[in-house]
This record gives C-alpha cells, structure tokens and sequence, in this order.
C-alpha cells in the first residue's frame, strides 16, 4: 500500500510534467506564430513576351526587416522569389526564375507584395502561392496566373478586295481566337458568309496573327470586328462615311477577380501539373 508521502511525492511530479507540457505547448505557439495575417492575391493574366505582375497584398508591418516575402509556383521546385531582411534572396529559386522576377521593394512596407515577372512565358501559367510572414503573424493566398496573347485590332479599308471591303488585323493571339463582324445597324445579322478570317503563326510558334476580311461593305454603317479567346476580347470599330474614316477599338480581359486568403496553413508538397493539355 502506497504511503501518503509517495502519494503526494507522485501527485507533485504529475503537477510538474503537466506544467512543463503546457509551457513547451506556449512557447512553441508563440515562436511558430498562432496569428494568421490577411493576404490578398488578384487573378493575373500575363502576355506573352511582355512582362506582368502577380498581385498580392498583405496587412502592412512598419518593420521592414521582419517582412518574409515568399513566392512559389505548383509542380515547380524551390521558389520563384524570396525577399527578407528588406532584400532579395535568391538563393533557392527555381533556374526557370532566374534574372526574370522582382518584388517593387518600395512598396512591401505598405503591403504590397506584387511580383514583376520579365518576359512572361507560355508555360508561366499555373497556381502560385504568395507566402507571407510579418512580426503580427504569417499568412498565404493563392493566384491562379493565366498566359495567352492579345492585341488591339486595327481595321482599314482594304483597297486590294474587288468589293468595299474591310480588314481587320491583330498581330499577336493565343490560344487561336475566333472572330465575329456585327454591324450596328443590324446587330443580329451573321457576316460569317461574306467574311474571311486566317490565321498566321508568328516565328515563336506560339502566337499567331489575325488577319479577317469584310466583304461587301456599306458606306455610313459602323463595323465592329470582335476577336475573343479564353483570356482577353478586343474590339474594333470603323465606319466609313463619304468625308473621313472613324476609328475606335478596345481590348479587356477576361475574369479577373480578387481571392482572398487568410488560412495559415502551407503545404509544401504539391502535385505537378500538366500542360500538356494546354499546349496540345
Ligand atoms: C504594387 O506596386 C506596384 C508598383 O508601384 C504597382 O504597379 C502595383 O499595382 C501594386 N500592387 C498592388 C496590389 O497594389
Ligand atoms: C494587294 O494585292 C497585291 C497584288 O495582288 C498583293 O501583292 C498584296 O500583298 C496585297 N495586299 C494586301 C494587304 O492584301
Ligand atoms: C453564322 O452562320 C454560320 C454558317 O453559315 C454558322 O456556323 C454560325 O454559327 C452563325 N453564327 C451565328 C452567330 O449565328
Ligand atoms: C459582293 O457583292 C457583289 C455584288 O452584289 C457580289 O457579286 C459578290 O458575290 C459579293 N461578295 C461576297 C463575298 O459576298
Ligand atoms: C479566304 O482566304 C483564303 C486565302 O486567302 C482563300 O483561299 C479562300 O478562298 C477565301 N475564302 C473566301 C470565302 O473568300
Ligand atoms: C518554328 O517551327 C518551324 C517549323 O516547324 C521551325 O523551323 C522553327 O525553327 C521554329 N521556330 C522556333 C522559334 O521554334
Ligand atoms: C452618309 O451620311 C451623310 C450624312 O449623314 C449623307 O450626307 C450621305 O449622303 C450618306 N451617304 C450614303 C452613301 O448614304
């Protein structure tokens, strides 16, 4: 039988385990940060051959050295972008990255964690992940970056056709678009039999011209050449009267809508993504 001193001897180690667990549970909540912070990222697109940005934002910190930026890509290892201690580090990004991405390091004190990406790539696209650690907590969101090509149409009067006729040019699209002509005296009327659209491949073999002839065209009318893919839809219009030519065109881009991510959790495994499809 247990005598009251060993009762007592094993109550008080019990006591202390309990409150040692408890301590290791506190300190190592407040070193990994409990906190989640906001950060915000916006649907990018990027133009092929051009540079673009990656969106994202986060609750500012007044302390610039306590400010981890870090950029990651699915399927891709490593990272695309590190900055920390108000610099860059590059040490661990991805050779797919390198020489072609930077943080507007002026702009990470107030909470803007844009990245700049030079010479935007077809196989750019994917999700990325903007990760973020403040002294107030740490936080990430996702961006889903899509890549094409787009470009503003220009119309003129194409001499060349044996009838008036109009052409409607683009030089750089991708994936192929498809192109409608609609008249605004009679929006419902279908061109498709007296138009003729081609499409050219540029010397990268990604992107290709748009090249569409109206046929048949009737002076004072206004014309409008519509091109659209998954991405971007622009427009052109032109009218023709007996004094001048009108012109006016248009480009915008499609879904682009902010997400927003507060959750604190980071996998780090992600699965490879396949392109395959898109670049069939
Ligand atoms: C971040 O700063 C850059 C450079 O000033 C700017 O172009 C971009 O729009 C900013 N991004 C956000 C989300 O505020
Ligand atoms: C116009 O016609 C000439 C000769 O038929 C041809 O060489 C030229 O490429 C044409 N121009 C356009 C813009 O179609
Ligand atoms: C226009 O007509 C063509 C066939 O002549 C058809 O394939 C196309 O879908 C029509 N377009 C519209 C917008 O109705
Ligand atoms: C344009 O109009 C002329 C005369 O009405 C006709 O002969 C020709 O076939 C038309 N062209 C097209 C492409 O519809
Ligand atoms: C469209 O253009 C192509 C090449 O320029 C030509 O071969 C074809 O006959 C044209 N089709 C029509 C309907 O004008
Ligand atoms: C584009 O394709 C053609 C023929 O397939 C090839 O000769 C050329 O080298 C390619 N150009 C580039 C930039 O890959
Ligand atoms: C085009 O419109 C102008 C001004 O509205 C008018 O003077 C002219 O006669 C019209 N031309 C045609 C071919 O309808």
């Amino acid at each position: 039988m247990a005598s009251l001193g060993q009762i007592i001897f094993w109550s008080i180690i019990s006591v202390i385990i309990i409150l040692a667990g408890a301590i290791v549970l506190i300190i190592g909540f407040g070193i990994s940060g409990t906190h989640s912070i906001t950060v915000t990222t916006f649907t990018s697109t990027g133009n092929i051959g051009e540079d673009g940005i990656l969106s994202c934002t986060f609750e500012p910190d007044i302390k610039l050295s306590d400010i981890v930026i870090q950029w990651l890509k699915e399927g891709v290892m490593g990272l695309v972008h590190e900055f920390k201690d108000g610099k860059d580090d590059l040490s661990e990004q991805n050779k797919v990255f390198r020489g072609r991405t930077a943080v507007f390091a002026d702009q990470v004190r107030v909470g803007n964690a844009s990245l700049r990406l030079k010479n935007v790539q077809l196989t750019d696209a994917g999700t990325y992940k903007c990760y973020i650690i403040t002294s107030k907590g740490k936080g990430n969101a996702n961006l889903e970056y899509k890549t094409g090509a787009f470009s503003i149409p220009e119309i003129n009067v194409d001499y060349n056709a044996s009838s008036e006729s109009f052409r409607c040019e683009a030089p750089r699209w991708f994936p192929q678009p498809t192109v409608v002509w609609t008249s605004q005296v009679d929006p419902r009327t279908n061109f498709s039999g007296v138009s003729n659209t081609s499409f050219e491949l540029n010397s990268e073999n990604v992107t290709m011209k748009v090249v569409s002839v109206l046929y048949n065209v009737t002076v004072n009318h206004t014309y409008s050449c519509m091109i659209e893919n998954s991405i971007a839809k622009a427009t052109g219009d032109i009218k023709v009267t007996d004094s001048e030519i009108k012109r006016r065109s248009h480009l915008e881009l499609l879904d682009s809508k902010a997400s927003l991510g507060v959750s604190s959790s980071f996998a780090v495994s992600w699965a490879l993504l396949s392109l395959s499809l898109y670049l069939k």
